[in-house]
């Protein structure tokens, strides 16, 4: 276990955000965070400042990769990251055997398109429509990632995490997880009581591909192949085309979620659209059940004439507006959230729905 004072948090954060945090604990097993909690002495290990949970600095915040977060500030706290890495298909008779599904387990840290490369080589379906998502797996299994039609929800099996309340082990089934868009009992009810150890995937061996995502499916025709790699590339290559590369601008992807609107909301941006831009304005959305639609937020944001604004260092990405970018390198927190306010704001001065952020600020 690594446990670091004063720990420079900017590659930690996928906005890149100069910021530090007063302790960075880094674990290899859940056992270690285990007698960190419950040992009361010194951690096997354990450098010098902190010798159990207790005297670390609170508050306490669980990271990934830092790829769904903003810091507002130096973080006055203990860091937690896991670096349990491992990828192990479980060998059960129902699993491994001639049937048609994999159990897999990972371990929290593993950088989730590794999981993902992973799977497309060994021919597993299940995962290939979230290649490219970055972080790692344990925080996708408490965010529920998803893109392309597939929720990390949709192929989770259990979770295993460690409860900081009891000191101890507990596994959930996926149904325990509540899982809803880009949200988890983890997020919500359970907020900062679990940590993620490692997440158990139900993966197929017999082709399972989801492709009615917007053009993907005829991006998969044209690579000529149907497999999870050919799936996979398909999304790289689409990605790559919209997203900002994070290794040469600093965001955190999606900025807000995709508001889900009572479909009077969508009558009326509709009427909006129709006065301004004329009766052939087509608004996009897509049912979400019981009277309710989703409203693609990047649409919102582009005709309030956003893509580009910029204050300070930050800015609306102008190949994806529902993404905010660092684009200097230097942008400070306060910028990001300034043109943060001022999406929502116009957002809502024009259309009338105020949009929630995705990424969580810290
Ligand atoms: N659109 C515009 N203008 C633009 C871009 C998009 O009007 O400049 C509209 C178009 O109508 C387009 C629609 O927005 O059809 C949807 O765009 P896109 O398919 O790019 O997806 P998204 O709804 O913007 C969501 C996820 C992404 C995920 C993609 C693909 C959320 C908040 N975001 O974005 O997830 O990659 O779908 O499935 O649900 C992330 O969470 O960080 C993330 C990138």
């Amino acid at each position: 276990m690594k446990i670091i004072d004063n720990a420079d948090l900017t590659g930690w954060n996928t906005f890149g955000m100069r910021v530090s945090c007063a302790c960075f604990v880094e674990y290899s097993a859940a056992e270690e965070l285990e007698s960190l909690w419950n040992s009361g002495g010194r951690v096997a290990g354990g450098a010098a400042s902190a010798s159990d949970a207790a005297s670390l600095p609170r508050p306490f915040l669980h990271i990934g990769r830092g790829s769904n977060l903003l810091f507002m500030g130096d973080f006055p706290g203990t860091v937690f990251h896991s670096d349990i890495r491992y990828i192990e298909p479980l060998a059960r008779p129902d699993d491994m055997g001639s049937g048609d599904r994999v159990r897999v387990k990972v371990g929290a840290g593993i950088v989730w398109d590794d999981f993902c490369r992973w799977c497309a080589s060994c021919g597993f379906w299940g995962v290939e429509n979230l290649s490219g998502i970055p972080g790692e797996v344990g925080a996708a299994a408490v965010q529920n990632i998803g893109a392309y039609g597939v929720e990390v929800g949709d192929v989770i099996s259990e979770v295993e995490c460690f409860d900081c309340v009891t000191g101890s082990k507990v596994t959930f089934k996926a149904s325990e997880c509540r899982y809803g868009y880009r949200d988890s009992i983890f997020k919500d009810t359970a907020k900062g009581r679990y940590v993620v150890t490692s997440v158990e995937f139900s993966l197929s061996r017999v082709p399972a591909p989801k492709l009615d995502y917007g053009h993907l499916r005829a991006a998969v025709e044209a690579a000529g192949e149907l497999t999870p790699s050919a799936v996979r590339e398909a999304v790289l290559s689409i990605r790559s085309s919209k997203l900002p590369d994070p290794a040469e601008t600093g965001s955190a992807g999606s900025f807000f979620k995709n508001p889900i609107v009572p479909r009077s909301d969508y009558v009326r941006v509709a009427s909006i659209a129709g006065l301004e831009w004329g009766e052939s304005c087509q608004v996009p959305h897509y049912d979400a059940g019981s009277g309710f639609v989703k409203i693609p937020a990047a649409w919102l944001i582009e005709h309030c004439g956003l893509k580009g604004y910029r204050i300070g260092g930050a800015a609306v990405y102008e190949r994806q507006p529902l993404v905010i970018v660092n684009l200097t390198g230097t942008a400070l927190p306060e910028d990001v959230l300034a043109v943060e306010e001022h999406v929502v704001k116009s957002v809502y001065d024009k259309f009338g729905i105020r949009l929630t952020p995705e990424v969580e600020h810290v």
